[in-house]
């Protein structure tokens, strides 16, 4: 039944599945800001432990002339798992392609961005636990033996086909490593957890972009503004370029101290690197639901937001800094959450 293929011609003959599958991948420079986010893991801060390991890994399989083994990169959003990737690639000295879970939809996707892949390269899966099971099939032999096996038609006629692929290394990013199935899981022999970043780290960030960017800063105000990133490169590089706005206008044009605290009471940014949302999160749990325990859709509800933006983007820093609990029963405001929004626990 089975039978190989000689050449992805076969199966990528058909002018419309074609065109179909060419925008599934991104080039690898759309959205990512050049020079801002750094190229080489000599110019990435932090994640220390992760630099060490990534980089022997990459010598050693430089150093036998093979591609590097499938990686997974987990962590929350923002920390720097795509920057990561692109350095993986630059560091092999390959080329890559991106890709997203939910961008993915069938597996014909999935095998038009795999037969089109060079030897050696990195294809870079975003939000790989949003892919679907059927398209996670097709991901199994591909990563495990560098085989694509396809089912052409239906019914009686079906006919599997096995084409030979590229050796190429899997990049895979998730923020919910948790989510991915274990066989999938267990198909990366390198696995990698992006942790939040210190205040000291935020603080060389930002100041290597302010370089970047042609930001006047100094110390001090690369700091203030590093201790209210939330652990989170992204929110570090977006609040520098919005203070810049202000110190822009409102001063000088020079990130002093004062001029980000100012910037930052504009921006609604509180001392702990709380935004609106945070505070609204919390004040809901305390006023609305006694301090809790209270469920993630029921506070969602509540402020209208979606139950998986509040998981995705605001719980992760707010149980880190310990503003928030969460139970098999639901969320809870901690004592410090009361203490920061300056309001009496009820006994
Ligand atoms: N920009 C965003 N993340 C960075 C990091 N970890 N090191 C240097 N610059 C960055």
């Amino acid at each position: 039944m089975a039978s190989t293929a000689t050449g992805r011609h076969e199966f990528l003959g058909d002018k419309t599945i074609r065109e179909e599958f060419t925008p599934k991948t991104r080039p690898d420079d759309i959205s990512f800001e050049k020079g801002l986010r750094p190229q080489r893991l000599k110019d990435y801060i932090g994640q220390n432990e992760l630099k060490a390991g990534l980089s022997l890994f990459i010598e050693a399989a430089k150093k036998r002339k093979e591609p590097l083994d499938h990686c997974l990169l987990h962590g929350h959003p923002g920390l720097g798992k795509t920057t990561l990737a692109h350095i993986i690639a630059k560091e092999l000295g390959v080329g890559i392609k991106c890709t997203s879970g939910p961008v993915i939809e069938r597996p014909g996707d999935l095998a038009a961005i795999l037969t089109n892949l060079q030897h050696g390269e990195c294809l870079f899966i975003d939000e790989i636990h949003r892919l679907s099971p059927t398209v996670e099939e097709i991901l199994y032999p591909a990563m495990e033996d560098f085989q694509l096996d396809l089912i052409i038609g239906q019914g009686p006629s079906a006919r599997t086909i096995k084409i030979d692929l590229p050796h190429f290394t899997m990049i895979g990013a998730t923020t919910r490593a948790g989510l991915l199935s274990p066989p999938l899981r267990d198909r990366f022999g390198v696995i990698l957890r992006v942790d939040f970043y210190s205040e000291m780290e935020l603080k060389e960030i930002v100041i290597r972009a302010s370089r970047v960017l042609g930001i006047k800063i100094d110390e001090d105000g690369a700091f203030e503004i590093a201790k209210r990133s939330r652990g989170t490169p992204r929110i570090a590089n977006r609040l520098l370029k919005r203070v810049r706005d202000f110190a822009e206008i409102r001063a000088d044009g020079i990130i002093t101290k004062d001029v980000a605290h100012e910037a930052l009471i504009l921006l609604e940014v509180d001392k702990n690197g709380l935004d609106r949302m945070d505070r609204q999160i919390l004040l809901t749990i305390i006023e609305r639901f006694n301090g809790g325990p209270v469920g993630i859709d029921t506070i969602a509800v509540s402020i209208g937001e979606e139950s998986h933006t509040i998981e995705e983007v605001y719980e992760p820093f707010l149980v880190q800094a310990g503003y928030l609990q969460r139970t098999p029963r639901g969320r809870i405001a901690t004592e410090k959450a009361y203490r920061h929004l300056g309001i009496a626990i009820r006994g």
